[in-house]
């Protein structure tokens, strides 16, 4: 079978990068045709450079990279460099990228592209916030129908918020974003914050991944050390999410996940809760079931699958 075609809008950050390694690290089953970036963890000038490192990291340079939107579509962006540090990718030692970025602005190039692509073979990615997305649902409203699927981590609903109470951060730095993507019609996938708390990279694991002993994953181990540092000094535990890495693992292994279709609103009104996404998981209110909510993962094999994925880098 060919591989699967995937665009990945991004703001790496560490697990943004996670993801991205472990889709070049396979080329067997997803194609990474482009990718495109947004402010989100840190501005718009840094993800973008983070993603060409990213591309250099996997020995993958040819992956075009094209910046997108620098700020969310109505309120103003709020970045995370408490977790992810002031360059977005603190821990790893990458040189300054030698490859440019793409002249097309982000929303342009979703656009273009999706609309030469055959109907029903693109699958875009979100990572971060769903910004350029949204922007090219509305510049182009004919892409929707033109997609195969938008996988995203975001959101959440049993674990309640990481932003706030009841938000996640991706879905709270562009709620009105998240709702037009959740609204369209297109069929999604969110791996929120239920399903990646329930994958928690251990020190142990990051031990294996360095000692596999390529660059790409020393590399990687080294980000996700200092990353790990936020959440284990908040919340005292060792193993943390390595959240966006989730949005591969569905991709190459559904069924470790476990998954239902449920009807999602996100919120954008309330001031307590803007950014929530509701999920109707018991399907009390009738609504279109819009959304594959994954809630758990397996984590023994999605390990095992990301060493081996990432450790087969240069
Ligand atoms: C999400 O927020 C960002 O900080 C991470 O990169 C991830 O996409 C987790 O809530
Ligand atoms: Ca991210």
């Amino acid at each position: 079978m060919a591989p699967r075609k995937i665009i990945i809008d991004t703001d790496p950050g560490q697990d943004d990068a996670f993801a991205i390694l472990f889709a070049l690290g396979s080329p067997g089953e997803l194609e990474v045709v482009g990718i495109t970036t947004v402010g989100g963890n840190v501005p718009l000038a840094l993800t973008s450079k983070n993603a060409l490192k990213v591309v250099e990291l996997a020995g993958r340079p040819d992956v075009p990279v094209y910046a997108g939107c620098p700020a969310p579509m109505v309120r103003k962006l709020i970045t995370a460099e408490y977790v992810h540090g002031e360059t977005g990718l603190d821990g790893a030692d990458l040189p300054e990228p030698v490859t440019p970025l793409q002249g097309e602005h982000a929303v342009n190039y979703l656009v273009r592209t999706i609309m030469d692509a055959p109907e029903g073979e693109l699958t875009v990615c979100t990572l971060g916030p769903m910004t350029n997305l949204a922007m090219a649902m509305t510049m182009e409203p004919k892409i929707i129908h033109r997609l195969r699927e938008v996988v995203l981590m975001g959101g959440g609903f049993f674990q309640g918020g990481n932003a706030t109470p009841a938000a996640e951060f991706n879905i709270f730095v562009d709620p009105h974003a998240a709702h037009k993507v959740f609204d369209s019609g297109v069929p999604v996938t969110m791996a929120g914050i239920d399903c990646t708390y329930t994958a928690l990279m251990t020190p142990e694991w990051l031990d294996a991944l360095r000692a596999t002993g390529s660059r790409a994953a020393i590399e990687a181990a080294n980000m996700a050390d200092f990353y790990r540092q936020y959440g284990t000094h908040k919340f005292a535990t060792a193993a943390r999410p390595i959240h966006d890495a989730c949005v591969t693992g569905y991709l190459l292994a559904p069924g470790i996940y476990e998954q239902r279709q449920c009807a999602v609103t996100v919120d954008i009104v309330s001031p307590e809760t803007i950014g929530m996404t509701v999920v109707d998981w018991w399907h009390v209110t009738g609504r279109r079931k819009n959304c594959n909510v994954l809630r758990r993962i397996d984590p023994a094999p999605f390990f095992a699958l990301m060493l081996e994925r990432i450790s087969a880098l240069p």
